[in-house]
């Protein structure tokens, strides 16, 4: 195991599980909806499950990505959204769009996305992610698709960073503090 990580929270298999079941799901709910499937990431953590996730529907997708940054004064709570990288397509309105990330903290960054993305004019907008920290949530936000839920732990591992770091990990560990040191948790 890494030494920087304390513990190992959700193994590869443990992972490999709920991913197959969230593919399941969505296959279940998707399975007779007229227009595109798009799948569409948010870069960076999200790439590990997207990958993954992508080859367990079995439904025909499509995949995109868009990558966004907090900004403002206090990037974390400030529930700024900067669009860095958008979605471009002229037939979003026949699109049904899955957003695929890889943890959900305060809520900020997907109540913003599903809102802008519907008036962008999106036939459907839905929502996926890995792994769920209810216990941080700042705004009224539910996922429709939960792989795992989890605890408020810093955790890292299967497209999740700490300073770019351990993204790479296969499996979804919890990292020593003494890594982090006064930084304020995941996301
Ligand atoms: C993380 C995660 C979500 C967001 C969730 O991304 O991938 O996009 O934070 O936080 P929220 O619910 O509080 O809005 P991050 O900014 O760490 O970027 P990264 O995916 O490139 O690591």
């Amino acid at each position: 195991m890494n030494k920087d990580i304390k513990a190992i929270m959700i193994s590869e298999e443990e992972i490999g599980a709920a991913v197959s079941r969230v593919a399941a799901e969505i296959d279940r709910d998707y399975g007779n909806v007229e227009g595109r499937v798009l799948l569409l990431a948010i870069l960076k953590g999200s790439v590990v499950f997207m990958g993954d996730l992508m080859k367990k529907i079995t439904l025909p997708v499509e995949i995109d990505f868009m990558k966004v940054s907090s900004y403002g004064a206090d990037t974390k709570s400030s529930g700024n959204i900067n669009i860095i990288l958008d979605l471009a397509r002229k037939d979003i309105d026949s699109c049904n769009i899955i957003i695929v990330e890889d943890i959900i903290d305060s809520g900020k960054t997907l109540s913003y996305l599903v809102e802008y993305l519907r008036h962008k004019g999106a036939k459907s907008v839905r929502t996926c992610t890995l792994l769920d920290k209810p216990s941080r949530r700042e705004v009224d936000f539910t996922p429709d698709y939960v792989g795992l839920e989890v605890e408020d732990e810093f955790v890292v591992g299967y497209g999740l960073d700490y300073d770019e770091q351990y993204r790479a990990l296969p499996y979804i560990g919890i990292l020593r503090p003494e890594v982090y040191g006064e930084s304020e948790g995941n996301a």
